[in-house]
């Protein structure tokens, strides 16, 4: 179990413990061995799909004005994330491994600071 950092937080329990789950599998996935390596990459496909629904679910209880936009950030990185997971099949593991190290990490970090943490503001204000 390693712990989401404390800056990466945005105080909404059923959104962090999204994030938790996202951060735990992350880190699994950047340690993980050549064997294990896919299918620690299809669990955090998988994972990625139930957040962002359960997410897109929640701002479809609220009045949320950036739904269009957070919910294309999704479907980007999905497309993102599925493009080097069809690399890795592939044999491009070197590749695959580039992206989760150098891009994987950062997308998620900038989208939890920017979109996820916007969304948290747009929940608070509404209940
Ligand atoms: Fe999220
Ligand atoms: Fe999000």
């Amino acid at each position: 179990m390693n712990l989401l950092p404390d800056n990466l937080k945005v105080g909404i329990a059923s959104i962090d413990s999204r994030h938790t789950e996202f951060w735990d599998l992350y880190i699994a996935l950047k340690i993980s061995d050549n064997k294990t390596f896919l299918d620690t990459f299809e669990t955090i496909i998988e994972h990625t799909k139930n957040h962002f629904s359960e997410e897109e679910a929640d701002m479809r209880k609220i009045v949320y004005a950036n739904q269009r936009e957070h919910e294309q950030e999704h479907a980007k990185a999905l497309e993102e994330i599925n493009y080097f997971f069809e690399k890795a099949k592939s044999n491009k593991v070197v590749f695959a491994r580039a992206y989760v190290n150098e891009r994987l990490e950062n997308w998620f970090r900038q989208h939890l600071l920017n979109m996820d943490s916007d969304l948290a503001r747009a929940i608070n204000m509404s209940s």
